[in-house]
């Protein structure tokens, strides 16, 4: 038996497979427990056993270099390539297209109200200074919001800011009435997240000044936008409170649109639901900003992205909106 030939045999066979079959199938016609190689080992059996050492070296060797090998072609050939990742059968994964936040979307709603009534939008930095996010606006130093523990200091003077009114702040100074923007954007406070508290959310202020601004223009203008948002038969209701910026203030409610105002869970049994708070500027705020309060008047208000999202959807909590469950965002 010329074994040396035998090997070479296999060898020319294994170079020629390779070209064609899988790594995998390679190895187990070669290599495996029922392969080629596995052949010749079965002919040394007929071997006298001074050759039978020397010749199992030579197929041992064998082995060895075939599975190298397999291993080199393994290596060097992506497995899409040798056929065997693809099933051609399996149905396509379809890339699926993204889409807007829903409180993007929320936010686009509300602007577009509001540009339709004339309104420009405007922004203002994240980061503002103690002067726009407070004192400019009839803060003093003293009112509880700014204690650190309604506010996030960055570093004296600086400020995250807790509301979007320095906008008006801002526009105030930087344009002369007549005066007609919205300055929607994210506010920071330090609160503990739950189910209606989060440390960052959204804001949509808006701010009208120029001369004989009243407060029924503020009225008529809010119920346009609640009517715009919620449905013709939707009714404000304005109810006295209190900002250092504006004077008089009032908290605006809607009639809860899920029961028609008859009352359920949703609005507490009171037929009412409470969307934003507003007010006429403050003389001194105008006075701040280099705007004659003899000559204008002006009407502010100012309302929670996140808040409006959940009353319009029925939203129950609201970190689902920086929680990135796609089962809930598919659903706007
Ligand atoms: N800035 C107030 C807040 O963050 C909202 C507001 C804006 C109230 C304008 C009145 C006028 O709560």
């Amino acid at each position: 038996m010329d074994l040396d030939a035998k090997i070479e045999e296999v060898k020319a066979a294994f170079e020629k497979d390779a070209a064609t079959l899988p790594p995998e199938q390679l190895r187990t016609r070669y290599v495996g427990r029922e392969g080629k190689v596995r052949d010749l080992f079965a002919l040394l059996k007929g071997l006298p056993p001074d050759l039978k050492g020397p010749a199992g070296q030579k197929l041992n060797a064998l082995t060895a270099e075939l599975e190298r090998r397999t291993g080199e072609i393994l290596s060097s050939r992506p497995a899409a390539a040798a056929g065997e990742a693809f099933d051609l059968t399996l149905p396509g994964r379809a890339p699926e297209p993204g889409r807007r936040h829903p409180i993007y979307r929320t936010w686009d709603g509300i602007a577009r109200v509001f540009m339709k009534l004339g309104f420009d939008v405007v922004y203002g930095p994240e980061i503002e200074t103690e002067q726009n996010n407070f004192e400019a606006l009839n803060i003093p130093l003293e009112h509880p919001s700014r204690d650190a523990f309604d506010t996030f200091y960055v570093e004296r003077p600086y400020v995250l800011r807790s509301h979007t009114s320095p906008v008006q702040i801002r526009t105030m100074k930087e344009r002369k009435p007549p005066i007609r923007v919205i300055a929607p954007g994210k506010v920071f406070r330090p609160d503990k997240p739950d189910a209606s508290h989060s440390p960052q959310f959204h804001q949509v202020e808006g701010l009208m000044v120029g001369p004989g601004v009243t407060f029924a223009q503020l009225k008529g203008v809010l119920d346009l936008f609640v009517k715009a948002m919620w449905g013709p038969e939707t009714r404000t209701r304005f109810r006295p409170s209190f900002f250092p910026f504006t004077e008089p203030s009032a908290e605006v409610d809607v009639s809860c649109f899920i029961c028609g105002a008859k009352g359920c869970s949703a609005c507490k049994q009171s037929g009412w639901m409470e969307i934003l708070g507003s007010g006429m500027v403050h003389p001194k705020v105008l006075e701040n900003c280099g705007i004659d309060p003899e000559v204008n008047t002006g009407f502010a208000f100012g309302m929670g992205v996140e808040r409006i999202c959940m009353l319009k959807h029925g939203v129950p909590d609201i970190r689902l909106f920086t929680e990135n469950h796609f089962a809930f965002l598919r659903q706007f």
